[in-house]
């Protein structure tokens, strides 16, 4: 089954346009077979969007503290996610790593915090630049696993899946090709077997996110090391997002 996540970042700006978007986005929800789609809207339009969704449509969030409760103003935890009815939340989103400085060391508490407070994690990872070697690319994506799967223990790393999104890429409506994107997912594959046993290589679900609309995304799904798309400014589009869900069929 192919996950498919939405990333809303910070849009729309009122609480009507967000019940609008996602009424017209999932309403047909119900007829989308083998795919595992989940919302991920600003945390303040998550009830509002709960109140509208139907199954199978999945919440999720676009970030989660990196402690459970407590003196941490403007925060969110884990708890407060799951008692909105959401069941993922993004970590490490590469404009969160740049704009708001979060290291991997953060990274690595929100993880953590996140699957102790029984969400399931959609880590994303990727190199800032296009010109890169394989071999700076990979060793960008290595650290930046390595650092965020710290002290993760086997039992939840089935709960976490990987989203390898190039800086590059994001927003910039010049995806990465498929043949580097499945390189990527390898060694996202490498890194799970390594730290949790081979079959989690095999297991873990890898990802591509950055520039995915409706006519790119067979490409990086028809991989068969690629589990789904993270999708970002094509995911406020209700047309564009069912033809993308559409040409995944
Ligand atoms: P994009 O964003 O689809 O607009 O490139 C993807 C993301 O940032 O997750």
């Amino acid at each position: 089954m192919k996950l498919v996540i939405a990333n809303w970042k910070m849009n729309p700006q009122t609480a009507r346009e967000a019940i609008t978007l996602a009424r017209s986005t999932f309403s047909r929800a119900r007829k989308i077979k083998k795919i595992k789609l989940v919302v991920c809207p600003p945390h303040i339009w998550i009830s509002h969007i709960r109140a509208v969704l139907k199954k199978p449509v999945e919440l999720g969030a676009q970030d989660v503290a990196f402690a459970k409760a407590g003196a941490f103003t403007g925060e969110i935890s884990p708890a407060m996610l799951k008692h909105e009815g959401c069941t993922f939340a993004i970590i490490g989103h590469s404009e969160r790593r740049t704009m708001l400085n979060e290291s991997d060391t953060l990274i690595n508490r929100k993880v953590l915090n996140a699957l102790e407070g029984k969400l399931s994690v959609v880590l994303a990872v990727g190199e800032q630049k296009r010109e890169g070697s394989r071999h700076v690319v990979d060793a960008v994506l290595e650290t930046q696993l390595k650092e965020a799967l710290k002290q993760v223990k086997a039992k939840d790393a089935h709960r976490i899946a990987v989203a390898y999104e190039p800086v590059w890429a994001i927003g910039t409506g010049v995806g990465a090709s498929a043949h580097d994107a499945l390189q990527a997912a390898l060694v996202v594959r490498k890194v799970f077997a390594k730290h949790f046993g081979v079959a989690f290589g095999n297991k873990v679900r890898v990802l591509y996110g950055g520039s995915v609309d409706a006519k790119n995304v067979a490409q990086y799904v028809n991989q068969p090391g690629i589990d789904g798309v993270l999708v970002g400014g094509a995911s406020l589009n209700p047309r564009g997002f069912a033809q993308l869900l559409g040409a995944l069929r």
